[in-house]
């Protein structure tokens, strides 16, 4: 049975509520237009898994102090920010069950605010000089900027491979939980291999946690933002790219022709979406997932062990159980 996040987080929980104070702080702003859009932010949060890793990762190697909370609201700001930028690329309006703030306030109030969180983020680090964690999570700002392009490269060119799909989710998303996870050991010990070893943990995680949110767009459950919306965005995902590699010519093209010319029609989108279930394309992608939830495992299981290993384990678990 799968285990509640309140649940999985109680070993943490005063962390959790002290992370939360200081990052509603670091959020502050005395422009009145956009002190109204960082409380909006704020009551409307996540589910904070990033902060989680970042914690249970420091716990693991043998602490946690104030560095560690600064890593974790360093990467819960960069994530806010390429949120609300995603929502403006994806042209969504609807994020945590709420309307997102391009629904709200307009693109470029979006994008403005987008880049004020992530220069709140960076000035956090630099004033304290916490320049390691500074460069652990800025490759991870480069990859998601060019995972994002990337994806938008081939939903023009419409010739998306297995092989891209991993290098898009590896970049946009996996390359931040891999950064929690590398931030989280290096604010505690400076062991290399160790540190390393986190990341790639991370990684993993992350990139079955990209797996199980495209999963999502193929559900009918309500997860607080909206369905259907990768195809009609022309974003082709594994179960679809599997469903086509094994599709006939006829069905391959007319599939692709669907995406090209009619994306933005909802029954073509059902169309597809049968398809795909049709050609077992959402089996194909849970099994995918699983494995790679199987790999940061046996990494897991290769470092040293201590009370919040099973922590960790339910943390990972629940990357692909969760409902939203
Ligand atoms: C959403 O991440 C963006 C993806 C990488 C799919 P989360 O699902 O962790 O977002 P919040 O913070 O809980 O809303
Ligand atoms: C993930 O992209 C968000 C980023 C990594 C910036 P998606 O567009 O797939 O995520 P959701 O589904 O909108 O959260
Ligand atoms: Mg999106
Ligand atoms: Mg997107």
């Amino acid at each position: 049975m799968a285990k509640h996040l309140k649940d999985i987080q109680k070993p943490i929980a005063k962390e959790m509520e002290v992370f939360e104070e200081k990052f509603s702080i670091y959020m502050k702003s005395n422009v009145f237009l956009l002190d109204k859009i960082m409380a909006y932010i704020v009551k409307r949060k996540g589910k904070q898994i990033r902060p989680m890793f970042v914690f249970f990762v420091a716990k693991l190697c043998g602490g946690l102090n104030e560095k560690t909370y600064r890593g974790a609201a360093l990467i819960e700001l960069l994530h806010t920010a390429t949120l609300v930028h995603d929502d403006v690329v994806d042209e969504s309006n609807y994020r945590r069950g709420f309307f997102s703030i391009n629904a709200l306030w307009k693109n470029k109030i979006a994008v403005l605010v987008g880049d004020y969180l992530l220069s709140r983020g960076l000035l956090l680090s630099i004033d304290s000089e916490d320049f390691d964690l500074l460069k652990i999570v800025s490759h991870a700002v480069r990859e998601m900027s060019e995972g994002e392009l990337l994806q938008i490269e081939k939903a023009r060119l419409l010739n998306i491979k297995e092989a891209d799909y991993f290098t898009i989710i590896r970049q946009k998303t996996a390359s931040l939980i891999a950064s929690c996870c590398a931030a989280g050991a290096a604010s505690v010990i400076s062991d290399k291999e160790i540190i390393e070893k986190c990341r790639l943990l991370g990684e993993k995680v992350g990139i079955a946690f990209q797996i199980k949110d495209d999963l999502f767009d193929y559900g009918t459950d309500e997860i607080g933002k909206p369905l259907g919306i990768d195809i009609k965005e022309k974003k082709m995902t594994l179960p679809l790219i599997f469903a086509l590699s094994n599709a006939n010519t006829s069905d391959k093209s007319k599939i692709v022709n669907i995406i090209k010319n009619e994306s933005h029609k909802a029954d073509k989108v059902q169309f597809i979406i049968d398809f795909v279930k049709k050609s077992g394309g959402i089996e194909y992608t849970t099994q995918v997932m699983k494995k790679y939830l199987d790999e940061a495992f046996d990494i897991l299981d290769s470092l040293e062990k201590n009370q919040y290993t099973q922590s960790l384990k339910d943390l990972i678990q629940f990357t692909i159980d969760r409902n939203k």
